[in-house]
């Protein structure tokens, strides 16, 4: 009910009467203006003015699951979404409900993490109401082989948001650490739910920096805000990731690999580089020459010797 009534209000832009709204949704005043009260403590800024009624001046910086599927737009990116103010990781929740059978597109978000986990066991700082921490819930028919496409895919999708809602260029350290001049701005990170040779289901979790304080940011990493100066609308720039995203997955399944990493070469700081990939308790030190069509990473050393990398922690070397 209170998402009906929010229409109202978002669609009128202007006083619109109570006994209006009531009326066309068949309750009473005294229910709508319980609704409105709850409305008000969620933060939305609603005002009550005799003779004239109620007008929506102000929504919350909160990405409620109804704002973010509001105009959304997409077929099955986002259309179910379990929205929570704090979880311990958006990946733990989005793997139980992943096992239960939830349907591909499902979206977990949470306005903070006690216990984000970034790639290779690390953690992934999650302050409240400051970013977008995400777990997408993906149902590809591949081999667990190929899913580090997914991550790519994922990289580039959010580079398209990031330019079109803050008209910002991004660009992407191999295999999914998202740049911004020279800093960390976001991660991918994507664990499977799979069988030797077929992959149940995928979740891509993504964890991006948008309305930090240059002040609260540390380790090289940067927010959108910093760069911006200004706060960017959460909801809008989720959205956007969520239609690329949909997008390039649509492309993928059709047309395969191959165009999803045309655009990743594109937005990539890697190739051409001289890059150490430390992986495990070893590293090869080379020349980063290009990535395969299953996301690998081909780097030539200097015995001419050229090695395919899956995964592992690249530093550009200058
Ligand atoms: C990395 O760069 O190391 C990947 C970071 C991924 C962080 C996101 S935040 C949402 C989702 N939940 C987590 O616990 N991690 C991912």
């Amino acid at each position: 009910m209170q998402e009906k009534i929010l229409d109202f209000l978002k669609r009128k832009q202007d006083y619109i009467s109570g006994d209006q709204i009531a009326g066309r949704l068949g309750i009473s005043r005294q229910a709508l203006w319980k609704h409105i009260r709850e409305l008000k403590n969620s933060g939305y800024d609603i005002v009550a003015v005799p003779h004239l009624g109620y007008r929506l001046l102000s929504n919350p910086d909160r990405l409620f699951a109804f704002e973010v599927t509001r105009d959304l737009g997409t077929k099955f990116v986002g259309r179910r979404i379990y929205y929570f103010d704090g979880v311990s990781s958006t990946m733990n929740t989005a793997m139980q409900l992943g096992i239960k059978g939830v349907p591909e597109g499902t979206l977990v978000l949470a306005e903070y993490q006690t216990k984000g986990r970034g790639r290779l066991g690390r953690g992934w700082f999650s302050p409240k109401y400051k970013g977008i921490y995400l777990s997408l819930i993906l149902k590809p028919k591949i081999s667990p082989l190929e899913a580090s496409i997914l991550t790519l895919l994922t990289a580039i999708s959010i580079c398209e948001a990031v330019k079109g809602v803050a008209g910002l260029d991004t660009q992407i350290k191999w295999p999914n650490d998202i740049f911004l001049h020279h800093k960390k701005l976001g991660g991918i990170l994507t664990e499977l739910n799979a069988e030797m040779d077929e992959v149940n289901f995928v979740i891509i979790g993504i964890g991006l920096n948008v309305n930090n304080d240059k002040k609260t940011l540390v380790g090289g990493a940067t927010s959108l805000k910093e760069q911006r100066k200004e706060n960017i609308n959460r909801i809008s720039l989720l959205q956007e990731i969520l239609r690329r995203i949909e997008a390039n997955y649509l492309s993928f399944k059709e047309r395969g690999a191959c165009p999803v990493v045309e655009k990743w070469r594109e937005y990539n700081i890697t190739l051409g580089r001289r890059v150490k990939v430390y992986c495990h308790r070893e590293h090869i030190e080379g020349e980063a020459v290009d990535i395969d069509m299953d996301g690998g990473l081909l780097v030539r050393t200097d015995s001419g010797v050229t090695q395919k990398v899956m995964a592992g922690d690249v530093v550009h070397c200058k």
